[in-house]
């Protein structure tokens, strides 16, 4: 189906990428495991419109890049074998040694480590700002060798938003590749290549697989230049994205909408309620009125997604044992955006050099929650019961 922008995306995920014609009949595209691909002659290995190796893709990481480029507004994309490859081919695809970078101090902790670790060796020098920097102290950051900027929005594990249209016009005269980390919306909620980010990035691993039950990773871009520089990376470093993983990111991108909006609903009414429960000390959802950056979300994103979390007053562990021992429906588990719900306790991974305000307990204990696809009451009475498990008689 060509791109109609009349028709909705929810109409438009249904039919991206797809060809009867294409997939022999078939209303989903084949999968081909294959490491080879032949030729009908010795020629033809060399001459064809399209390479025969099959780490660079065959039919079904095809339909899943178009798909991605409809939901993106992208030209071109790149997959990668998870979504922390993704963040790791999008910084190494903007940078050379002796070149500087700015990142988000609420990065994901792995892209984190990739840019100072990895990039480090490489001889590129990584300074990280606050979610928050407001423009005059962000073009101070600025220096003769900065290249490129790391976003991610919101912030892990924080939910902070960085105030782009004061960022976005100096990174734009400062002539900086900007990246943006777009998981949490999943493309569908934030456009950063319509509000000018030049790469734009997702773990498909979440929302667009949406059953936790493969990994994947896209990085889309409207500039071609990029893309060549990215496509260079993905062969250097042999980064490919498998068929049945791609497949079944595919197949997810067909529900994504429709997921999304029920677990959108199901995050607000939770976080609405978890923000009047006595022992709860803050929530932060940025599509909550009380969030501080409320107002760069109601201009920047059109949804949420199901996935913010909140403080305890309560902050002795043994305290908290019995809240999260008699927890039943959420799952103890990294990751998120799957139709299950899932809860983890963020103070051991949080790691915070410039936002400060997170470097104490004083503001609390933080969980972070992914909102799944179960009846919203049913989750709520989970946490209701929980909560009133923990003893506030000392406080
Ligand atoms: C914002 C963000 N980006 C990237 C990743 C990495 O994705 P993957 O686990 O597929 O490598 C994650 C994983 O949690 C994430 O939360």
């Amino acid at each position: 189906m060509s791109s109609d922008q009349d028709t909705s995306k929810t109409t438009r995920m249904v039919h991206a990428g797809r060809s009867a014609d294409r997939f022999g009949g078939s209303v989903n595209p084949p999968i081909q495991r294959a490491s080879t691909l032949l030729s009908p002659d010795a020629e033809g290995l060399y001459s064809g419109p399209k390479s025969l190796y099959g780490r660079m893709g065959m039919t079904v990481q095809d339909v899943l890049i178009e798909g991605l480029k409809e939901l993106e507004g992208a030209e071109y994309g790149q997959l990668s074998s998870n979504g922390l490859s993704a963040c790791s081919m999008a910084l190494a695809s903007a940078v050379q040694a002796g070149d500087n970078i700015l990142m988000t101090d609420s990065a994901y902790g792995p892209t984190r480590r990739f840019a100072e670790r990895y990039l480090g060796r490489m001889g590129v020098t990584v300074s990280f700002f606050h979610p928050r920097i407001t423009g005059r102290d962000f073009e101070v950051m600025i220096s003769e060798n900065t290249k490129a900027v790391f976003f991610e929005m919101p912030g892990s594990l924080t939910f902070e938003l960085h105030d782009l249209s004061a960022l976005l016009p100096i990174c734009k005269a400062r002539h900086l590749i900007t990246i943006l980390d777009n998981t949490w919306s999943a493309g569908l909620f934030l456009q950063p290549l319509s509000l000018g980010i030049d790469l734009s990035l997702q773990a498909l691993t979440k929302y667009v697989v949406g059953h936790s039950d493969s990994f994947g990773g896209a990085v889309l871009t409207r500039s071609k230049k990029l893309s060549v520089q990215l496509e260079a990376i993905a062969q250097d470093w042999g980064i490919s994205l498998a068929p049945d993983d791609a497949y079944a990111a595919q197949r997810g991108l067909r529900t994504l909408p429709v997921r999304l909006k029920q677990q959108e609903q199901t995050a607000l009414e939770l976080a609405r309620w978890l923000e009047t429960h006595p022992k709860v000390r803050k929530v932060y959802h940025p599509a909550l009125p009380s969030h501080e950056d409320h107002e760069i979300w109601n201009k920047l994103f059109s949804g949420s997604s199901g996935l913010f979390s909140f403080t305890l007053h309560e902050t002795d562990t043994d305290k908290l044992k019995p809240f999260y021992d008699s927890i039943s429906l959420f799952g103890f588990g990294f990751s998120y955006g799957g139709f299950e719900s899932l809860m983890i306790p963020c103070d051991p991974q949080l790691k915070r050099t410039i936002s400060t305000e997170w470097a104490n307990r004083q503001r609390g204990s933080l969980v972070r929650i992914s909102v799944g696809l179960e009846d919203p009451a049913d989750l709520r009475a989970d946490l209701a019961n929980a909560l009133d498990q923990i003893d506030s008689s000392g406080q």
